[in-house]
């Protein structure tokens, strides 16, 4: 059995996360820390070790599906571990990302699927790839009262048009999409893979959460990959991911020690056999 969250040293110490105390953290100048999550077991290891949010990112595509991009993952796909999630969760504050094409066709099509997200889910806020070309949609969701976190900067749904994932330094592009997503009522806004200046002057202009990914330090928060800050995920990497653990490494020499055992027949032994 999974070790309950609820006695948890981080569940024990905060009170449960919600959207106005995240947005709340950046008049605290309290940094906020986010990672993803796509399972049960992980997000239950992730909210103990007292995380202020869990994305379910759509980066589920290419870390748990092998995929090449996250074009192909789908809103059923993001229900299923969006649940999963939310269930281990006792404090975090569970964020879903609207996936490709789940969003774009209209305001409506966004509402009733983030809607779709928040009722079959339990999640308490959606997050989409967008700024000024998403505005509409952002505010149709906020006035639906969905909390809503923008995307700025390198939108991976965008990698076909943008031919890879490249760092975007299009200044002005960039302050007019962290704008327009602020006033249609995004309540946070990630940036990623932009200059530090870049996001050090959005996060000083805005009023809400900047979450930062190779956005450098000046972010009111950051967010990564569990599975790469944990070193699970194989080489390469992209640059401004930190390698905390290399867990690759300790799961790889732990099954060699029991492939080594079974053959040599000394597991199970006495200590792990019933009379
Ligand atoms: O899909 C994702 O995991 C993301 C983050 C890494 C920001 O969008």
């Amino acid at each position: 059995m999974p070790e309950s969250n609820s006695n948890g040293p981080a569940a024990r110490a905060a009170p449960p996360m919600t959207v106005p105390r995240f947005v709340d953290a950046k008049k605290r100048r309290q940094p906020l820390c986010v990672l993803t999550g796509y399972d049960h077991l992980w997000a239950g290891i992730l909210d103990t070790a007292g995380i202020d949010a869990i994305l379910v990112g759509d980066s589920l595509g290419m870390v748990v599906q092998g995929k090449p991009t996250t074009i192909s993952v789908t809103l059923p796909q993001m229900i299923y571990h969006a649940e999963m999630v939310v269930r281990a969760v006792r404090r975090a504050l569970v964020i879903v990302d609207l996936p490709f094409l789940s969003f774009h066709v209209s305001p409506q099509q966004a509402l009733r699927n983030a809607g779709r997200i928040l009722k079959r889910t339990g999640a308490s806020a959606v997050k989409l790839e967008g700024g000024l070309n998403q505005a509409e949609t952002i505010r149709t969701l906020t006035a639906a009262d969905i909390p809503v976190m923008a995307h700025v900067g390198l939108k991976p749904q965008s990698v076909l048009k943008l031919g890879g994932y490249k760092i975007q330094r299009d200044a002005a592009r960039l302050m007019a999409d962290a704008r327009a997503a602020r006033d249609a009522g995004a309540f946070g806004i990630v940036l990623e893979c932009i200059p530090v200046e870049m996001a050090r002057a959005i996060t000083a202009e805005l009023d809400i959460p900047t979450i930062g990914i190779g956005a450098g330090p000046h972010c009111d928060g950051q967010v990564l990959v569990t599975q790469d800050l944990l070193g699970l995920t194989p080489e390469p990497v992209p640059s401004f991911v930190k390698r905390f653990a290399d867990l690759r490494g300790v799961a790889q020499a732990a099954i060699a020690e029991y492939i080594a055992e079974v053959r040599a027949r000394t597991y199970p032994d006495a200590a792990h056999s019933h009379t």
